[in-house]
């Protein structure tokens, strides 16, 4: 499952460049990933073939002119640092510099997981789907910036994340491409609005900005934004992957699983955004409606976030999420622990069940002017 190419070609700046350098004195320690599990950012492959073949002429205009947005290539210059980052590492305390590192990791993690992605993709159709594949060249550019950024700042710390090897052994997910676009389109489009919402909070609050990496998000969501848009079009030009019953269910399908699963894990790690004077689970409403909202200029239909259950029900799934890490903190013998956890896993999927049933809400009567 792994893409083999991915492995040799990663050339993401601020990454280990060769082995020599990893842990030598003068190096930065690398850091072991983060454990994987339900809420940590995923590596995705596909139907290379698929892709290649697809007809883009539904909406080949519009794609093409996304692609010469891309080629103008606005932040060329916006990811250079400058000496506000002298010595920032240095005025953390340790609790805040824990959670600020976390999130610099997942940070990375979930922008080089693009990289791989895009560059995989634009090596493989290269020959067969030349605008597509120039369009995933064009992000993967942006991506690979957006990661060695963040890794930069995690050097900052004495850590790095050791790229090549998260290539090499991380386990990668299959999606077919339809599944892919939901995937990837809330990824870029809620990266948008992360990003965004946390600029804005700090232009009106700079007293909390405890780094100086956020200055640089009000460009860099512009870059997210444009993939969303990419990803908005590539739908439209295979109309099939959001028409119809099916196509109906997975989005309601993916909606919700990107909702809960960002809730569930911003709220486990809400002193991260107290840090920042932010409230996790109002920054996380602000997000998903704004989210949710973006999402009905293409998806069939989208989640009713007005709704006070949908967000006592998200709660519910805090509040086993708790319960399932107070099990894994303590001690016992690993078939016990799965036992004990049993439960809450049942009523987690019994949530997700009632989440997924509850009546989603047609997106031409959202957004009737924008349909
Ligand atoms: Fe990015
Ligand atoms: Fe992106």
């Amino acid at each position: 499952m792994v893409p083999p190419a991915a492995t040799a070609s990663t050339s993401v700046q601020g990454s280990p460049q060769t082995p020599a350098s990893v842990g030598s004195p003068s190096a930065p320690a690398v850091k072991d990933p983060a454990k994987d599990t339900i809420l940590t950012p995923r590596f995705y492959t596909t139907d290379f073939d698929a892709m290649a073949a697809m007809d883009l002429r539904p909406n080949e205009a519009e794609l093409e002119a996304i692609c010469e947005e891309f080629r103008k290539d606005y932040n060329r210059h916006h990811f250079v640092r400058n000496e506000e980052f002298e010595g920032a590492a240095d005025k953390l305390d340790p609790q805040t510099r824990r959670v600020f590192v976390e999130f610099l990791e997942q940070s990375c993690t979930s922008e080089f997981s693009g990289f791989l992605l895009y560059k995989e993709l634009s090596r493989r159709i290269k020959q067969k789907n030349p605008l597509l594949a120039e369009c995933f060249a064009h992000m993967a550019r942006d991506e690979a910036r957006h990661a060695g950024f963040l890794n930069k700042s995690m050097a900052d710390f004495g850590l790095q994340l050791d790229l090549g090897f998260l290539t090499a052994n991380k386990a990668y997910t299959y999606f077919k491409p339809k599944f892919i676009f939901y995937a990837t389109y809330l990824s870029e489009k809620i990266g948008y609005w992360r990003y965004i919402a946390i600029y804005r909070h700090l232009e009106k609050h700079p007293e909390s900005k405890i780094f100086p990496i956020f200055n640089f998000f009000e460009n860099w969501c512009q870059d997210e934004n444009r993939h969303g848009d990419f990803f908005d079009a590539l739908m439209k030009a295979q109309p099939d992957t959001v028409r119809g019953f099916t196509a109906r269910l997975w989005c309601r399908f993916f909606l919700l699983a990107v909702f809960a699963t960002m809730y569930v894990r911003d709220v486990a790690r809400k002193e991260f955004y107290e840090a920042l004077g932010l409230d996790a689970r109002e920054y996380d409403k602000e997000v998903i409606i704004k989210t949710n909202e973006t999402s009905a200029r293409v998806f069939p239909v989208v989640l009713d976030v007005e709704n006070p259950r949908f967000w006592i029900r998200l709660e519910r799934l805090v509040r086993n999420n708790d319960s399932l890490s107070a099990v894994d903190a303590a001690d016992g013998p690993a078939p016990i622990k799965a036992l004990r956890k049993l439960p809450f896993w049942g009523a987690n999927a019994l949530e997700m069940a009632k989440l997924f049933l509850m009546a989603p809400i047609r997106s031409e009567a959202f957004q009737p002017a924008v349909r």
